[in-house]
């Protein structure tokens, strides 16, 4: 992965909107994330004309099955090329390992397999929920500790946290195990429907490999300036 990477996530109806919002963050290759929304709509040619104009892709499909449908999903995934991929750690190590798996065999010889990480967390659960709808007795951050051992005893390249959880992840963890942390707002944004929030800034202070950033960009008024701003935050760069 390339050194702490800003991922835009290009949550849009359409192509057409989506491609509106990248004419608008001029010629700058971006680390993009294509999510459920727009794959459903456009299927995997948006992926490779993504790919095309020179971006990396994370294609967030967040898979959940049984251990046989997720290998043969993440073979055919690993055709797309994506940069990265990724499960949900719910789906436990069998799963995870079946993800591998699928990954290897569907990436071509002489291409590197794409990454895949696992959700622990959404970061829209709550404590609350996670005790009163999930009937997890345990904290959030226990459960979201055990989910990334597993996903890394399971082979995965590193697991979607938020930022409040990811310094315990790093410390417990090999050096090259990535934590990808949604739920980043600048400080007065609004919150929209993500719980476990926190800034660019909070993110490189706790030690994150990658943050993910959507509607404080995709829905500013100037997302090429929102772009800049969170950027030099994430970097640590003062202007
Ligand atoms: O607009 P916002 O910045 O909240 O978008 C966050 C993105 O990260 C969404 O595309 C969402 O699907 C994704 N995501 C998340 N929490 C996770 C995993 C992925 O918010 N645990």
């Amino acid at each position: 992965m390339i050194e702490k990477p800003f991922i835009i996530a290009l949550d849009f109806p359409n192509k057409k909107e989506t491609m509106e919002f990248l004419n608008k963050m001029g010629p700058e290759s971006l680390y993009i994330k294509v999510g459920l929304e727009l794959f459903y709509q456009e299927g995997p040619s948006i992926l490779y004309e993504l790919k095309e104009k020179g971006h990396r892709l994370f294609l967030d499909l967040k898979l959940h099955d049984i251990p046989n449908t997720v290998m043969q999903a993440m073979r055919r995934l690993a055709g797309f090329s994506p940069d990265m991929v990724n499960v949900h750690a719910a789906g436990g190590k069998r799963m995870m390992e079946a993800a591998i798996e699928g990954l290897d065999a569907g990436t071509c010889s002489g291409s590197d397999r794409p990454l895949c990480i696992a959700v622990t967390q959404l970061t829209s659960t709550s404590p609350s929920q996670l005790k009163n709808e999930l009937l997890i007795e345990k904290t959030m951050e226990q459960t979201v500790l055990q989910y990334a051992r597993l996903a890394e005893e399971s082979g995965m390249n590193g697991v979607v946290c938020s930022v409040h959880e990811a310094d315990g992840i790093y410390r417990r963890s090999s050096s090259s195990f990535l934590t990808v942390t949604p739920g980043i707002r600048q400080k007065d944004d609004t919150l929209n429907d993500q719980i476990r929030v926190a800034d660019p800034e909070t993110a490189r202070r706790k030690n994150v490999s990658a943050i993910v950033v959507g509607r404080s960009i995709t829905k500013s008024a100037d997302p090429l300036e929102a772009y800049k701003q969170m950027k030099n935050q994430w970097e640590g760069i003062t202007v």
